[in-house]
């Protein structure tokens, strides 16, 4: 039972782990642009240093989990947004709350991805600006770019990072796992978005999924629980895909 950070956590996937967080007895500090405990705008340089102030204050400096999960979809009118929030906004909290995990007991933090990083193949200089920490020019890329490139590059360039940064010293070397949840099509309102949009409706329905239907935030959340908690004690900076078989039907040999 710990205090567990969570962005996103007023609507969807992050509601979710919210509420499976909360039944198993940790105390979530929610952060999100409304309905939180720490109301911050994560797509900002000034909203993210005022959110990791304000949970570090939350949690009295020990933080003993960590959930990188609020974002936008491909569809927002803004392709520049998307690169600020879902990469940078996830990737400077994390690091940026490296300190308080370190003070956490059995600490463990999960950024969540997305099979729409590897599904088409989003590799791309945008990518590249992210890892090398450029916001500046990761925006101005996004800017003249679409929004599905933008953000399938956005979460492979998180998921890299993700697998970059585990193992090292300040890392797994710190006690405090690192691992990523890759989902595929989940029914939430950022998932409606996308099926409401011309452009993305009719490809999101075509979508091959093994098992069937799109996932309820539920799934998301019990992967998420486990990788969090001491069960997954071995597990870092794992990509776990959530996406009924999608991953593994198109891209089986990559690997
Ligand atoms: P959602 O739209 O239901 O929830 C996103 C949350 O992020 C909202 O509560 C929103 O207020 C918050 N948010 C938006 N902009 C923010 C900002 N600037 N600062 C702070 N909070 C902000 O979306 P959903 O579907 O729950 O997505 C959550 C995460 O899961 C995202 O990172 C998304 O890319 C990822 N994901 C979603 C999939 C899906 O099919 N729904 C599939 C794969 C990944």
């Amino acid at each position: 039972m710990g205090a567990i950070a969570v962005t996103g956590s007023a609507s969807g996937i992050g509601a979710g782990i919210r509420a499976r967080l909360t039944r198993d007895g940790h105390r979530v500090i929610g952060v999100d642009l409304r309905d939180a405990e720490v109301v911050a705008d994560l797509a900002t340089p000034a909203g993210r240093a005022a959110a990791i102030a304000a949970i570090e204050r939350e949690c009295s400096g020990r933080l003993d989990g960590l959930v990188a999960c609020a974002g936008v979809g491909p569809h927002v009118a803004d392709s520049a947004l998307i690169v600020s929030l879902n990469y940078f906004g996830a990737q400077q909290l994390l690091d940026g709350l490296r300190g308080a995990l370190a003070c956490g007991a059995q600490p463990a933090a999960v950024a969540i991805s997305s099979n729409s990083s590897t599904i088409p193949n989003t590799d791309s200089p945008l990518v590249a600006a992210c890892l090398a920490g450029d916001e500046a020019e990761a925006r101005r890329l996004a800017g003249s770019s679409v929004g599905q490139p933008v953000y399938g590059g956005s979460k492979l360039a998180l998921t890299r990072w993700v697998r970059r940064q585990a193992p090292r010293p300040e890392w797994a070397g710190a006690g405090i796992r690192l691992n990523a949840v890759a989902p595929g099509p989940i029914q939430t309102p950022l998932l409606q978005g996308g099926l409401d949009d011309a452009r993305y409706g009719p490809a999101i329905r075509g979508f091959p999924i093994p098992t069937g239907g799109f996932g309820s935030p539920a799934d998301v959340a019990a992967a998420v629980a486990f990788l969090l908690g001491p069960e997954a004690r071995f597990c870092c900076g794992s990509v776990l895909f959530v996406d009924g078989g999608t991953d593994a039907l198109l891209r089986a040999d990559q690997f």
